[in-house]
């Protein structure tokens, strides 16, 4: 296993970085709390810098992309190809050629599961999965495997809610395919040993595909040191626009696939029954592409860059860590997950009694807090686990102690109404 390093201090003020977010600085209306916000793992705040670049974008440079001759569509081309350069050196790329610009990390996932599953896999060939994914890392291979009469296996997950690494090996001593698997729980927070699980997958002579999503915005992710052959994930968990995510890809891998989608930009040559294709990454983006977003992600990937990976990684694990014990102290509380800051990323899901988990979000919005509440869209998990829905908490650059005091409170407000205290 990697080791996993010990728990640094926090070396940026949150507070500070708070003050960067226009959506979280708004004066309350009278008599209303102010936000804590504390869903980033579905979609973060942007700070003013991304909100800036998008302004920026449509003042100054509005064209459309390796289209136009005139000076203004080569300003728009040239900050577009500058934000895949940002992406690129973000994840550790080969290349700005191997990052592709979808909308997100479903979109991403679909993607490979078109091209690179159509091509790839055939009948009777097995695909791993795990109990933990998202919806978007199972559906796509439920259709691919429907369609080519494939065969699904999924790692089984422990009771405190980690991979059991001896049934992945179980199963790739049946040499599948294809390993996919969430590098972080979006349910749990689990921070799964993805370097191993790649390491071994490719061992046994698998296809590796991450699913970035929860991991590329919190994390320090290298594709070099993970050692996949895809990562997915999405820029509006990164502080990025909405509609912002990226494929990458390893080039040799890329060069090899059929298009995903048909259309203007992805082609070399068009006859009226027959085409040919662009090289990568252009033959998967057709169509006029969100422009805007992904010089907005490309701000966001600046900002983040600025503050370091790594002091990212250490804020939320902080804030886990004061978290946690204060949260175990509530009565009615279970904690879910590993509830360990060194095996999980900010994310803490819980019950808390009997209180239906809709009931719980609904009081702490009530105290200004904003959770998600529900399945996360891991359904299987959570039958898995016993339950059908948890109240999520997730943290991130802008969140405080101050934030984890409010959550708290409000939970015990929770019981009160409930009776329960
Ligand atoms: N995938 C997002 C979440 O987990 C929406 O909340």
């Amino acid at each position: 296993m990697t080791p996993q390093p010990a728990i640094a201090t926090t070396p940026f003020d949150a507070a500070a970085v708070r003050a960067d977010f226009p959506i979280l600085t708004q004066e309350p209306a009278p008599g209303e709390p102010s936000l804590v916000f504390l869903d980033s793992a579905a979609s973060s705040q942007k700070p003013a810098a991304v909100i800036e670049a998008l302004d920026d974008y449509y003042r100054a440079a509005n064209a459309n992309i390796h289209r136009g001759v005139y000076r203004l569509s080569e300003l728009s081309t040239g900050r577009y190809e500058q934000a895949r350069h940002l992406v690129a050196d973000f994840v550790g790329a080969a290349s700005p050629r191997e990052c592709v610009f979808v909308r997100n990390t479903t979109e991403a996932i679909n993607l490979v599961a078109h091209a690179w599953g159509r091509k790839h896999i055939a009948a009777g060939d097995l695909i791993v999965l795990t109990v933990m994914d998202h919806h978007s890392n199972l559906v796509p291979w439920q259709l691919l495997a429907e369609e080519k009469g494939a065969e699904l296996a999924h790692v089984t997950v422990t009771p405190d809610g980690r991979l059991d690494l001896d049934h992945l090996d179980a199963l790739l001593r049946r040499e599948p395919k294809l390993v996919a698997f969430p590098h972080v729980s979006n349910s749990l927070g689990t921070l799964n040993d993805a370097a191993e699980i790649t390491r071994r997958a490719k061992a046994a002579g698998a296809t590796v595909l991450i699913d970035g999503a929860q991991s590329v915005p919190h994390l320090p992710a290298d594709v070099q040191a993970l050692g996949c052959d895809f990562l997915a994930f999405s820029g509006h968990k990164m502080l990025g626009p909405m509609g912002s995510g990226v494929l990458w890809g390893k080039k040799a891998v890329l060069d090899a696939l059929p298009p995903f989608m048909g259309g203007g930009s992805m082609i070399r040559t068009v006859e009226l029954t027959r085409s040919t294709w662009a090289d990568v990454p252009a033959r998967f983006e057709a169509g006029t592409p969100a422009v805007a977003d992904a010089i907005g992600l490309g701000a966001a990937i600046e900002y983040l860059s600025a503050l370091g990976m790594d002091a990212v990684r250490a804020h939320e694990r902080d804030l886990l860590a004061y978290a946690l014990p204060r949260l175990a102290e509530i009565p009615g509380m279970t904690l879910l997950g590993p509830s360990d800051p060194v095996h999980q990323s900010g994310v803490v899901s819980f019950t808390l009694g009997d209180i239906h988990p809709h009931d719980v979000a609904a009081i702490l919005d009530a105290e200004g807090v904003a959770v998600r509440a529900g399945h996360h869209c891991t359904q299987p998990l959570l039958r898995h686990l016993g339950l059908v829905a948890t109240t999520r908490a997730s943290f991130y650059v802008y969140n405080t102690e101050a934030d984890v005091d409010r959550l708290v409170s409000a939970l015990h407000a929770a019981n009160r109404v409930f009776g329960l205290t």
